[in-house]
């Protein structure tokens, strides 16, 4: 599906590379203004990587569907009738109508608004008005099917879909770190998407909303008032000091409070019983059972920080909920708020949780008010002749820390408020941008680091 690159021959591939230093954390603003990288991250970034689609429980029955993006390429996945989920490209193969044009839904089949051509659950055509009379039988519908995804498959209920046939399969594109990122959401049991995905759009590029969610640096400040205000307790969740990162190949990686190894021996010599009575660590309404370590890893079930799955999935609230930063021009990003509840939750637990999802984040969200404005400030500053001429500082922590590797392959730093994460995407974001196929960029790309960072 995915042709030859077409470069701006402003970005070859040591131009790309030089636009993020890793020995000085330097970024080049114009990763988040230039018109040539946008259009070049929706073929390297996103149409070859693997993008979320939905969750098994948006889609339980043949027929469901529900739509979301391949970068700015709409995707419709629905169940079909053998029960196995179809990503389709939401474009009509006779004039480019948008065919679906409900965010989600049921149906029996999808009929074309503009002229009619009928299209079955597995994106088969079966149908052309005409098709004996004016076209007086010369159409070939066998070639004339929806366009599917390259690859669709699915991990721990999560779907995802990517445009490129040579793409690793999912389970190894993941790895330990995006397998640990999704295992947080159903640590502590089966989970399903609440109906309603909150959306809105900001001003600002999706990689600064992306890289933000590593930044634990800003919340005491850009998040003050949400402090001052009781919604947030700062102190609570912060934990400064007990910072944790995870950096997996890709570009995945998950950064944020973790609890200490000591206290985590303490939690391991707990029944699930003694663990649900006691108060969580961190911003955690409880301790997670033990079952999570073989989800999570005995390590990754430390973590209470932010998974980001490579490009743009955060898992946010210690898995309560998700966020999707689409892309929308250099400029503006689209973001899905998914929130996840377990199944079954009690009608309080559900309030209580539905209630702290809408006021964090959100177009009601506390927290998303003040980022947004920092965002999309960061992000047009990008623009000016002068300001896009000085880089951004990316520094923090940088040949301070040490990778620990388990003898089970799981790698983890300990250490304090850092920029590890931040650094690790835009690395991984050059190399994805500088590889002309998935054969290049798994010859090029830096493995997950060890030793020293
Ligand atoms: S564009 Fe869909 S039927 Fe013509
Ligand atoms: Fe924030």
């Amino acid at each position: 599906m995915l042709g030859e690159a077409r470069l701006d021959p402003t970005w070859d591939r040591a131009s790309i590379l030089a636009l993020f230093d890793p020995a000085t954390g330097t970024l080049d603003r114009r990763v988040l203004s230039d018109e040539a990288l946008y259009r070049l991250e929706l073929e390297r970034i996103f149409a070859r990587g693997w993008n979320f689609m939905c969750h098994d429980s948006q889609i339980p029955n043949p027929g469901d569907y529900f739509i979301n993006y391949i970068g700015e390429d709409q995707m419709i996945c629905v169940r079909g009738d053998d029960g196995a989920v179809n990503v389709l490209l939401n474009t009509c193969r006779h004039r480019g109508n948008a065919l679906c044009r409900a965010e989600q839904g049921h149906a029996r089949s999808f009929v074309c608004s503009y002229h009619g051509w009928h299209y079955a659950l597995n994106g088969e055509l079966i149908g052309v008005p005409g098709q004996k009379t004016y076209y007086r039988g010369d159409l070939d519908r066998s070639r004339l099917g929806l366009a599917r995804a390259a690859q669709a498959d699915s991990y721990l209920g999560f779907h995802f879909a990517t445009m490129a046939p040579d793409a690793p399969p999912l389970h190894d594109f993941l790895g330990e770190v995006g397998r640990t990122g999704l295992a947080m959401v159903c640590a502590s049991g089966e989970v399903e998407v609440v109906d309603g995905v909150q959306k809105n759009v900001i001003d600002c590029n999706w990689k600064i909303a992306v890289d933000n969610l590593f930044d634990w640096y800003h919340v005491m400040y850009s998040h003050a008032s949400a402090g001052h205000s009781g919604i947030l307790d700062l102190a609570g969740i912060l934990h400064p000091n007990n910072q944790m990162v995870m950096l997996g190949e890709y570009g995945h990686a998950i950064s944020g409070p973790g609890v200490p190894k000591e206290a985590q021996a303490k939690i391991d010599l707990m029944s699930d019983e003694e663990r649900s009575n006691a108060p969580g660590p961190a911003g955690l309404s409880r301790l997670r059972p033990k079952s999570a370590t073989e989800l999570m890893g005995p390590n990754g079930v430390r973590s209470l920080g932010h998974p980001n799955i490579f490009p743009n999935l955060w898992i946010t609230l210690n898995g309560m909920q998700m966020c999707l930063r689409l892309p929308r021009g250099p400029s503006k990003t689209e973001l899905w708020w998914f929130t996840l509840l377990p199944k079954n939750a009690p009608p309080q637990f559900r309030q209580r949780a539905l209630r702290a999802a809408i006021h964090m984040f959100g177009p009601a969200g506390l927290l998303e008010q003040d980022d947004g404005e920092n965002w999309s400030q960061s992000t047009r500053s990008s623009r000016g002749f002068s300001s896009r001429r000085l880089g951004q500082a990316l520094s923090m922590g940088l040949g301070h820390d040490e990778v620990t590797e388990e003898a089970n392959g799981e790698r983890y730093i300990d250490t304090c408020v850092n920029e590890h994460g931040q650094r690790w995407l835009y690395r991984s974001w050059t190399e994805w941008m500088a590889a002309r196929d998935w054969a290049e960029l798994e010859a090029s790309h830096s493995p997950a680091p060890t030793g020293r960072v």
